[in-house]
């Protein structure tokens, strides 16, 4: 019997200025148990997971039978357990882990050979913008942006920090995240906006992590939006702040925030945080960077 394995890590995106665009992989992961077998069977072990009563249902295997119909095949059946320690609709990327989860399954169940870039423009498509998916699919600090229908995207060194999440019991959907937004910018609103943007991953480059801070916390292109929309997003950034981080962000659309803190830092400024915030889920995570892995296994 043919059984492999699947883990893909959540994602924090935008990081500030790096609307739609900037993505970074976190070490908390959605894993994919399949063992084929004769009829069609999902199951789920975590409480993390959206319920669904049959498996034509499920959002991974909706994703991965578009996958395989895309590429003129059709899936096996499959046993697929399921576990998750990503939260929904929290701005951790579950949907984007789902997404990469269904695409590589039907890769491995068809045996399309996609590559990297492959799956990374269809899980754009379905997703709309490539900055949860790409940092699941490949790990680290990814930016990657479509243009003329093209994917391109590039992986940032590793960077000498600590990560500390902040997430609130209650939910926020993207949809609604991004209707706050305004359609259009002036031209002198863009222009500072992406400078600001292009100035935040130059610092990280170059480690200047004290700019990289304040770079984060300056961007124009949504955060200024959604602010009214994510609990505590004032107070949370100069709590942060005061207690030594780098800069505090919305992590992709909400309503969770994340610190960029000095290496080292991220148990003590957590366990702080904690007293100030006492209703959420703080931790320090660290970056992810493997991305989507797959592990076959012979039984
Ligand atoms: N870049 C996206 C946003 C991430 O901020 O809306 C959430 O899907």
């Amino acid at each position: 019997m043919n059984m492999f394995s699947l883990s893909v890590p959540a994602s924090s995106a935008n990081i500030g200025p790096g609307f739609d665009s900037v993505g970074m992989a976190l070490n908390r992961y959605l894993t994919l148990q399949v063992t084929r077998q004769e009829k069609w069977e999902f199951a789920q072990h975590s409480h993390l997971l959206p319920s669904f009563t049959d498996y034509e249902d499920h959002f991974i295997y909706q994703i991965a039978k578009q996958t395989a119909n895309w590429h003129q095949k059709s899936l096996p059946a499959c046993k697929v357990s399921i576990d998750s320690e990503i939260p929904l609709a929290r701005g951790l990327g579950s949907s984007a882990s789902a997404v990469i989860a269904g695409i590589e399954l039907a890769n491995q169940l068809c045996t399309l050979s996609l590559s990297s870039l492959d799956k990374l423009q269809l899980a754009t498509e379905i997703e709309g913008h490539p900055d949860n998916v790409a940092a699941s699919l490949v790990g680290g600090l990814v930016i990657s942006v479509e243009t003329d229908n093209v994917i391109d995207y590039c992986q940032v060194p590793d960077l000498d920090i600590d990560i500390v999440v902040y997430i609130p019991a209650v939910e926020l959907k993207t949809e609604k995240s991004r209707k706050a937004l305004p359609a259009y910018f002036s031209r002198k609103d863009a222009t500072i906006a992406s400078g600001i943007s292009n100035l935040m991953i130059a610092s990280l480059l170059k480690g200047d992590y004290e700019l990289a801070g304040k770079m984060m916390e300056h961007d124009l292109f949504h955060e200024p939006y959604r602010a009214d929309l994510i609990p505590h997003y004032h107070d949370l950034k100069q709590e942060a702040k005061q207690f030594g981080a780098y800069g505090t962000v919305i992590s992709g659309a909400g309503p969770t925030m994340i610190s960029f803190v000095p290496k080292g830092k991220g148990g003590t400024i957590s366990k702080q945080m904690k007293t100030f915030l006492p209703h959420y889920q703080i931790e320090p995570l660290d970056i992810d960077h493997n991305g989507l892995r797959v592990e076959q296994e012979i039984i």
